[in-house]
């Protein structure tokens, strides 16, 4: 048995980004890779958990030993991961869920004869704060923040208002680190003490340390 092991423990991890439809064939959506995600649900294995990937679309092979669940929309994501919160240990919401969809989404394709649509935007469900609110104490939610500025504090907000046991903030701006790298600089906050900076490291090492970390929080 590995040293912190999640034998025995149930993980649901989210990863990638949604996509929102205009039309038949026209999306909004942005740039996440799913990366952290994937290294995330691989650690998970490799500590011995059972582990689903709930995956918006990338371009990446599902790691082995996941349960591997896709999904496009935001609404489709907490729709899986309503479906199996109840029965899970730990939630990790490495996705990117798009934080708003189109109201009236087009049958048909808009042409461009029709004139420049006017997108009405609407709110999408914020599905960690729903779980959060759901959660039982013995279960470990994990968020992630992206934040282009006042990161630790946005960070810290998040944490309390999700009710999360730890945030893991990152920066989009910082080099070698966030979206499409391979390796990434994040900010672990937990609700008590100093956050702790780890330094630039692939997202694998990353990922390791990170569920080592949820494995003594059980
Ligand atoms: N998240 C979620 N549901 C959403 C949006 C975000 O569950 N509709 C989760 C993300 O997976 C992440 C955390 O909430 O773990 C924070 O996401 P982030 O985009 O940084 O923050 P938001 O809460 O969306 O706030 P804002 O975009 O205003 O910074």
């Amino acid at each position: 048995m590995p040293r912190q092991s999640l034998v025995g423990k149930q993980v649901l991890v989210t990863a990638g980004p949604t996509r929102e439809p205009i039309d038949p064939v026209r999306f909004i959506s942005n740039r996440s890779s799913g990366r952290m995600g994937y290294a995330i649900a691989e650690a998970a294995v490799s500590l011995g958990a059972r582990t689903t990937l709930i995956s918006g679309p990338t371009s990446l092979t599902p790691p082995g030993g996941v349960e591997f669940v896709s999904i496009e929309s935001t609404h489709e994501l907490y729709t899986a991961v309503e479906e199996r919160f109840l029965t899970c240990d730990c939630l990790i919401m490495a996705a990117a869920p798009a934080d708003f969809a189109v109201r009236d989404v087009a049958g048909q394709k808009i042409k461009k004869s029709q004139g420049s649509p006017r997108l009405e935007l609407v709110p999408n469900v914020d599905i960690l704060h729903t779980m959060g609110g759901r959660r039982r104490k013995d279960q470990v939610l994990i968020g992630f923040a992206l934040e282009t500025e006042s990161g630790v504090a946005n960070a810290r907000k998040k944490l309390t208002e999700k009710n999360l046991d730890l945030i893991v903030l990152n920066n989009p701006h910082e080099q070698g680190a966030g979206f499409d790298h391979d390796t990434n600089r994040v900010t672990l906050i937990r609700s008590e003490g100093d956050p702790e900076e780890w330094p630039l490291q692939s997202k694998q090492e990353i990922s390791r340390r990170l569920l080592e970390i949820v494995a003594t929080l059980f």
